[in-house]
């Protein structure tokens, strides 16, 4: 453990110019928690808020994940939070193939160095990367119809728990989706870790 080469990597990312989003973010999101967590929450890319205070999850999507973090018996400080994107896209647009490509390589040194044993994907971009990167692509599809499973497999350092999720902003714009996303987080608190 280094804890200076996550901070070196902070550094990194928070002057990064590799894409266009360089040049409109406020502030990056390299992502923050522990360092040795067992859970990594992923999501998609920063919003407005996060923009504004270089923290992940700090909006009203952020709210929403701290309810349901709580339902799964987990805190903030003992996992780590991060995204597949650092900087926010304009208008809160999808990140586009590029971007990931030239970004992910930080979330992959946070995964190396993190080692977690469970990955929550947040959202269809999450799960994309996260199941490809850790050869699970056949078993790829639409958040709808993946979503509280658990994909059980190898990675460099040992066994890794794959789980998608809906992203929690999805309960923003459709409340009906609360229960089903309590029920994945309720799922994940069972999760041996
Ligand atoms: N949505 C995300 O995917 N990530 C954040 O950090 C905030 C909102």
């Amino acid at each position: 453990m280094d804890p200076e080469y996550i901070q070196k990597l902070n550094q990194t990312i928070c002057q990064c110019q590799r894409c266009p989003l360089g040049k409109t973010r406020t502030k990056a999101v390299p992502g923050e928690g522990s360092l040795e967590a067992k859970v990594m929450c992923i999501g998609e890319a920063p919003g407005a808020s996060e923009d504004k205070e270089g923290r992940p999850f700090c909006g009203r999507a952020g709210g929403v994940l701290d309810e349901m973090l709580a339902l799964a018996g987990l805190t903030r400080q003992e996992i780590f939070i991060g995204n597949i994107l650092k900087c926010r896209p304009p208008d809160n647009r999808n990140p586009h193939d590029e971007e990931i490509a030239l970004c992910t390589p930080y979330l992959d040194a946070q995964i190396e160095y993190i080692k977690p044993k469970v990955i929550c994907c947040l959202g269809n971009f999450s799960t994309g990367y996260i199941m490809r990167k850790f050869g699970l692509a056949a078993k790829v599809q639409g958040i709808t119809k993946i979503h509280g499973n658990i994909f059980i497999t190898t990675s460099p350092y040992g066994k890794i728990k794959i789980m998608p999720i809906f992203h929690p902003a999805v309960v923003t714009y459709d409340i009906n989706k609360k229960p089903v996303l309590a029920n994945d987080f309720r799922i994940l608190k069972n999760i041996p870790k």
